[in-house]
């Protein structure tokens, strides 16, 4: 994963300005960071490196004595590692050692091993475990040779295997003779994105890294490599020829980004989810017809009926959003829906249904084994849609049908809003679905999304400070717990793994999310006097069947914590949250929400790092 920026100035300082995107960009990796930068004004005239083991608070400790505030030319990183551990040495920025270029990257180079052998055997010395150092030092020999930046790091791309987003800042000499900075980039997979304005060129691994400076950017794809300059962004192919990127206009600001006065990202996104219902959601929806309009051509009636087969793809959370919608698509528009984590699905040899279409589900458009299957499902012939949240993102750019799920930046490791942003658009899809293929009325489609239009206050009665208060002492009671199992089914078994997700990723105890039908063939064994099980039921089509399994946990002493809207099971349960009534398929974004809460304040409890959970990030652009 990890985060890098570039900036290069007419006039202005640009430390600032990179730290502040590098913060922005630390959901993608935490381990460590660096900078390296250029300020003319300095007696030795070479690019300075700073590098810190750590979170970025040790990097601008380093950075607190001021000598690099002038510079005007700097790249930054910050790491989740993949080679080497995260140390002072291994933190990017890395250099050739001659003191006049610097590389940050993103992503792994696959034939390192060789060629960090053929660079020592003509001289290179190596300082760190990194697969990046072996593209620093090819760079590094190319200057030596005496190409210009562009035609170096062109070059040298094209010996590595693997993928990459890089920036790479070198000095070259001006007519003149002093030392200027010059910045290119380049990408291979993980995600860059650039921009300039008449002051500044910039770039970086997401959006949120430039907007301190402008919302008019260019995303860059794969083969291209970009030279930055303040005004001026010229992108060449690998032959060096030019090649045209639209500028696009984003509409995420900064605040939208920032914390809110909240004490944490996850906790404000958490709150934003009434919100985020009603700009997914109430926009597209055509009261009169009791149908969805979807923006773009991917999701009109001709395309749809021919549609006989979905295959979801997705990761982690993502891919429990998918799971709820196959129960909503099957049930709502009688089309069989498949499945897959993303990383299984493309590796194996998936047989595929004709006329399929694969549904691409991801937050960041940018995860490679999402991004992986969907390709590999597309030159299958399966007409690729997605459900994304990241306008401009890979997954948006080579889908045929998106639907942006509008939840607004989501910074939190552990996906909340985006989550529930993703069932929504799963939902519109299936009545959208189920319209075009005649398997619902205009009555049973306005009777469904007027379900959804009565959710949101729904939504706002339960992220209350009340329920909160409730959430929170229940799940500080169970601290000392050595495991937890959540347990639903139907539309609520995704919920359950969903739940035990959460409890997982941001405090780090065991959980495990099962289907409470499936439990009495082997898991029920676990259960011990006092384990909390947490069971999310609702009222339909299943919940007397999750009552006789929660009759069944108790038998065995568990200690039952229910969730739901179904009071009778609160009345078996040891310990009940109960959720505002709603339609079954509406059921997973209410229960869903005790449950982050659940996860957060088990976390907060425990002393974990709630926005920034170990081992984790938030935008997994690796295999
Ligand atoms: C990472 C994140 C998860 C996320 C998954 C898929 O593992 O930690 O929270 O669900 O990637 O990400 P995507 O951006 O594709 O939804």
């Amino acid at each position: 994963m990890c985060g890098i920026v570039g900036a290069v100035s007419r006039s202005g300082a640009v430390l600032e300005g990179l730290l502040d995107g590098l913060r922005k960009l630390e959901y993608r990796g935490y381990d460590s960071c660096g900078v390296a930068m250029f300020d003319p004004g300095l007696a030795n005239g070479a690019v300075q490196i700073r590098r810190k083991v750590g979170r970025l608070t040790e990097l601008e400790k380093l950075l607190a004595d001021g000598a690099l505030g002038a510079a005007r030319a700097g790249i930054g990183h910050t790491r989740w590692a993949t080679h080497g551990k995260p140390s002072d040495e291994n933190a990017h920025p890395h250099t050739d050692g001659s003191g006049r270029m610097a590389l940050v990257h993103n992503g792994i180079i696959e034939n390192y091993l060789e060629l960090r052998a053929e660079l020592t055997a003509d001289g290179a010395v190596f300082r760190s475990e990194t697969d990046t150092e072996v593209l620093t030092h090819l760079v590094g020999r190319e200057l030596a040779r005496g190409k210009s930046l562009l035609d170096a790091v062109r070059a040298s791309l094209r010996r590595v295997q693997g993928y990459y987003a890089i920036a790479v800042m070198a000095l070259e000499n001006g007519p003149d003779g002093k030392a200027a900075a010059r910045l290119v980039c380049a990408r291979q997979g993980p995600p860059l994105v650039v921009a300039a304005t008449p002051e500044i060129g910039l770039c970086g691994s997401d959006v949120l890294a430039l907007l301190k400076y402008t919302r008019d950017v260019v995303f860059v794809e794969d083969g291209d490599i970009v030279e930055l300059a303040p005004g001026r962004i010229a992108i060449t192919d690998f032959d060096g020829k030019a090649v045209a990127r639209p500028v696009r206009h984003v509409d995420w600001d900064e605040e939208a980004a920032s914390k809110g006065g909240f004490p944490h990202h996850m906790l404000k996104e958490i709150h934003e989810q009434p919100d985020v219902l009603a700009r997914t959601a109430f926009d597209r929806i055509l009261q009169v017809e009791g149908d969805v309009d979807f923006e773009g051509a991917g999701f009109d009636d001709a395309r749809l009926r021919a549609i006989e087969r979905i295959q979801v793809v997705a990761c982690g959370t993502a891919l429990h959003a998918g799971m709820i919608g196959k129960y909503l698509i099957e049930n709502l528009a009688g089309v069989a829906v498949d499945c897959d984590f993303a990383s299984e699905f493309r590796y194996r040899e998936p047989v595929l249904a004709p006329r399929s279409a694969v549904l691409a589900i991801s937050q960041s458009g940018e995860t490679a084994d999402t991004l992986a299957a969907m390709r590999l499902a597309r030159e299958r012939g399966l007409a690729p849609l997605s459900i994304c949240n990241v306008q401009g993102s890979t997954v948006v750019r080579e889908s045929e049908g998106v639907i942006l799920t509008h939840a607004g930046p989501e910074i939190g490791v552990a996906s909340t809003k985006a989550f529930v942003a993703q069932v929504i658009a799963s939902y519109l899809l299936a009545v959208r679905l189920g319209r075009a293929r005649g398997k619902l009325s205009v009555e049973q489609g306005r009777e469904l999304l007027d379900e959804l239009r009565r959710l949101r206050p729904r939504l706002e009665g339960l992220i209350t400070e009340k329920t909160v208060e409730r959430v929170r002492s229940i799940a500080v009671k169970h601290l000392k717990a050595k495991g937890f199992f959540f347990l639903g089914r139907g539309v609520n078994f995704p919920v359950a793994l969903e739940g035990a997700l959460k409890l997982k990723e941001i405090s780090y105890v065991h959980a495990e999310g099962y289907a409470a039908g499936e439990m009495k063939h082997g898991p029920i064994a676990l259960i011990e006097p006092g384990m909390p099980i947490v069971v999310i039921n609702s009222p339909g089509r299943v919940a007397d069947k999750v009552r006789s399994n929660i009759e069944q946990v108790k038998a065995r002493g568990g200690h039952v914590i229910s969730i739901g809207a179904d009071e009778q099971s609160h009345a078996l349960a040891d310990e009940s949250i109960p959720v505002p009534a709603s339609s079954e398929w509406l059921s997973p974004l209410l229960n869903v929400v005790p449950l982050q809460l659940f996860a957060y304040h088990h976390a907060l409890a425990r002393g974990c790092d709630i926005d920034k959970p170990r081992n984790l990030a938030k935008s997994v652009t690796v295999e």
